[in-house]
Order: structure tokens, then sequence, then C-alpha cells
């Protein structure tokens, strides 16, 4: 893990030096020395090097490499996260490196270095546990960097907060790259648990309990494994005194999704390893409030359940009922993230004083071929809710746009034979997926949905987000909940 420190007058020859500029008049002041400096204008000259945004020159003076790095006009704070990723591509293989920064247009220079270590953290994030052959120089080495100002002080305690989610997203993409042989449902909570340590408190529900609370669809998926379900609750609770209407998080936990007896095709299925990011991103998120001394209270809930066809697996055409009391005919075992989400929808709501309620879940196929990887959806009872969720997208580079949630649509998943059905028609599945878990929010409490399937991943890696799980929504709820 990368160390950042600020004005470290006494930081160590690095060998690897980088130089932030909004010009092609480079400066660099006591930064380097006077024939680096010649050397550099020369390269600027021959490449027609202009500081667009991530445009890079780079010299060899002697031992130590110099590489400018064009920051662009007018960026916004994401915009220098994304260039901080950019360059830990250039740093990766130096293991210190000293980087002189400056302020741009509507940025102090504080808020550009803490940023750009923000994104150099978020891109520098692998996953290698489970290599035995490969060779340490194969690792990323990458140990420090400091950043300098000439003009500004610039400080560690902004970057403190940026740093306790930069810790949340890498704890979110280890659970979620985390193979399910690994991360069965017990595992999961027992990690979850672990974060007590950081004030979090963590209640874990057995089978038996999550019996006696009824929350038989839930069961009704997780019957089919011989690895038993948990319910985790996680609570933080920063202002005790506080009067502020709470935030419930709720997250969709399957440590992996055959579909059941209604069997997925072969063909990547092993991407399902990858249906409990929901839960992984909300108890993250609890994470970053507890690192950031959050000064609010909020409540987590997940279902941990792993979703396999077996003789004791339920069958479609099934019909459960829900802890709220509604019932539903199961018409497919594959839509099961919902009957999950209902019954921890409905305890958070039993248990806990929630007013704003947010799930996150890798919901739908049908989501995921509406927006590709660059949106999540959004679904919602509240355009208040919806439009701070939209802007903490722009702003966190997650993004999410709205889609309707209408009675139109919620007729369509009431059944022949129950209150309702899992499965509507082929259209819309995104939509009518949504619409079933709103049958399990009280219509007082403000609620949010965001699928995240398809944006859970990446296959081909971004500067901040490296092959595999990205842990998408993370940071825009960190944000939300004000963690910075
Ligand atoms: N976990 C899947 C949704 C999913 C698909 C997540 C692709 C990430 C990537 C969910 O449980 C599911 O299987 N949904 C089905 C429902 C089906 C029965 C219509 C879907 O949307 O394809
Ligand atoms: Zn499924
Ligand atoms: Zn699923």
């Amino acid at each position: 893990m990368t160390e950042f420190t600020f004005d470290n007058k006494n930081a160590a020859k690095s060998g690897c030096k980088v130089i932030l500029t909004a010009t092609s008049a480079v400066k660099c002041g006591k930064f380097c020395s006077e024939q680096s400096l010649k050397k550099l204008k020369k390269a600027v000259k021959n490449e027609g090097f202009e500081a667009n945004f991530g445009e890079v020159v780079s010299i060899f003076d002697g031992e130590e490499k110099i590489i400018l790095l064009g920051m662009g006009k007018d960026n916004s704070l994401f915009d220098i996260q994304l260039l901080g990723g950019k360059l830990y591509k250039q740093i990766a293989n130096a293991t210190c490196v000293d980087m002189l920064v400056a302020k741009s247009q509507k940025l102090s220079a504080s808020e550009v270095a803490c940023n750009l270590a923000f994104g150099i953290e978020l891109g520098g994030y692998s996953f290698d546990k489970y290599f035995t052959t490969k060779k340490q120089e194969d690792f990323p080495k990458l140990e420090k960097v400091n950043f300098y100002c000439d003009d500004e002080k610039i400080s560690l305690s902004e970057y403190n907060n940026l740093h306790s989610v930069a810790n949340a997203v890498r704890y979110a993409r280890d659970l979620c790259n985390e193979p399910a042989n690994y991360l069965t449902p017990q595992v999961f909570a027992e990690d979850i648990k672990r974060l007590e340590y950081l004030g979090l408190k963590v209640k874990i529900l057995e089978e038996k309990q999550i019996r006696a609370e009824n929350m038989n669809m839930l069961l009704s998926v997780a019957q089919g494994s011989h690895n038993s379900p948990r319910v985790v609750v996680v609570r933080w609770e920063g202002d005790k005194k506080s009067t502020e209407p709470e935030i419930g998080l709720v997250g969709k936990g399957v440590t992996f999704d055959s579909g059941g007896i209604s069997l997925k095709p072969s063909a990547r299925m092993g991407d399902m390893k990858g249906d409990m990011t929901g839960a992984a991103v909300v108890v993250s998120v609890m994470k970053a409030a507890a690192l950031c001394k959050l000064k609010r209270n909020m409540t987590a809930v997940v279902g941990l359940v792993e979703n396999m066809p077996s003789g004791h697996a339920s069958r479609p055409g099934d019909v459960v009922k829900s802890m709220s009391g509604q019932t539903v005919e199961i018409i497919d075992t594959d839509a099961e993230g919902r009957l999950v989400l209902g019954d921890c929808l409905w305890y958070l709501q039993q248990k806990y004083n929630a007013k704003n309620i947010i799930d996150v879940a890798t919901l739908t196929g049908s989501t995921m071929r509406t927006f590709g990887f660059e949106y999540a959806g959004l679904f919602s009872n509240n355009d208040k809710l919806a439009q701070k969720l939209f802007e903490d997208g722009e702003k966190s580079g997650e993004k999410v746009w709205r889609l309707p949630v209408t009675k139109e649509y919620d007729k369509l998943m009431d059944s022949d034979i129950a209150d309702m059905k899992n499965l509507g028609p082929v259209n819309a599945g995104g939509i009518t997926a949504a619409c079933f878990l709103q049958r399990f929010v009280n219509s007082q409490n403000a609620w949010a949905h965001l699928d995240i399937a398809g944006v859970d991943k990446d296959d081909k890696g971004h500067p901040l987000t490296p092959k595999g799980a990205t842990a998408f929504g993370v940071r825009i709820l960190s944000k939300f909940v004000g963690c910075y």
C-alpha cells in the first residue's frame, strides 16, 4: 500500500519526480536542477506538449526520471482523481515518487494533492492473494508519494476523509473479488464482525433467528445450499443525540448466484461470485463512516445467501410468505435478489428507525443492458432523494440515472395465486424488479434503489477501477452520507 506524505522535506531521494502543470511554460523552482529543467523544456518543444488533461512528457536525467503531467483547465475534484489514476500507471514501478503540484483554476493545491492521492490509491488497487508463483517484481512497488507545492502549504488533514473512503473501496473490492468457495455467507458475516474494532456495532442473525423473524423469502433462496444464510446488521452511532432522520442501507449479498433450479447458462456464470457486491458496498460505506468518525447515526442490513440448485432448493411455482406477511409466487428462482432484499428492507424498517433508505444490488440483467457500464439504474419514490443521489453520482464519478417506478409497471407484478410474483414480463425487467422492492417499503419513508448490475465489475480496467470488482456504490454513497 502506498503511503502519502505532504511537504516532507526529509523525503528520500526518489529517483522519480512528477511535475503537474497547467501550462507548457514549465517551472520547477528548487524541485529539479537547472540542467533537468533545460532538458524538460526541450522535450516540451519537441513533443508539442500543451499541458492538456493527462498529457505526459518524460525525460531521464542520469538516474532520475522526470515526468511532466498536464492538468488541463477547469478541473473538478473528480478530474483530479482521474488524473491520479492515470498517473499511477506511469509511476507504478517506481518505489518512491516526489510530486510537485500547483493549484488549478478552481482548486487549491491542497485539494489537488489530496485528490491525486485518492486517485492513485483507487487506481493502484490489485487483488493478488491467490498467486503463488508470480515473482515479487511482477507486483506494483509504489511505496511512497511525497507532495510538494511552491506557493501554498498542503495539509494532510484534508486527506484523512478521502483516505477513509479509499480504504472502504479497497475493502469492498477485496470482498467482491473473493471466490465464492472462500466467501460463504458465514465467512462474510465473520469478516463484517471484525469491523467492531472501529466502533461499529455488528449483529449477526443465524438461520434459526432468521426463521424466527419469518424472513421466508430470504430463506427460500438459501434453502438449496449447504452454506447456511446470515443476516447482518451494522450500526454506526456517530451522534447519539441526533434528531436527524436516519439513513438506512440495505445490500444484496448473494455470495454465488447459480440461478438455482432456474439454472443460469454456464457462460460467465463465474461472474456471479460478485452477486454480493451490494452487501459489500453498504458494509464498506459503514466502514468509511466509522473511519471518518461521521457525526450521524445509520444502519445497514445485508442478506447473505447462496443460490444453488439441489433436492432442497425452492422450485418455480412455490409460494412463500414474506416477513411482511405478503405472499409471493416464485416464477423464476434466478430472480432471487428481490426476495432477499424484500425481507431485509422490511426487517430494517421494523427494527430500526431509518427514514431515508437506500438499497444496493446487482439486481437485473435488464438494467445492465440498458446502461452498459456507464451508469447504474436509480429508482426512487422521492424526488429530493433521487436528485441528491444524481448529484453525488456526478461528483463522485459513480453516475446514476433515474428510471420510473409507477403503478402501471407495478401492476405487472400481480400474481394469479398470491399477492405478487417475483418476475414480470420479459420487458422492463429492471423497473418491475424495483416495483417488487417498493412493495416492501413503507410509503412514508424516502427510498431509493441502485441497480448496479454491470457496473459492479470492469473487464477492461479504467484509471480508477483496475480490472475486476469496482465496488461501485462506495464512493457515491460515502459522498451521500457526508464522508467527503
Ligand atoms: N444476479 C442477477 C443479475 C445480474 C446479471 C447481475 C448480470 C450482474 C450481471 C440476478 O439475480 C438475475 O439473475 N436476474 C435475472 C432475472 C431473470 C430471472 C429474468 C436477469 O435479470 O437476467
Ligand atoms: Zn439470479
Ligand atoms: Zn442475483
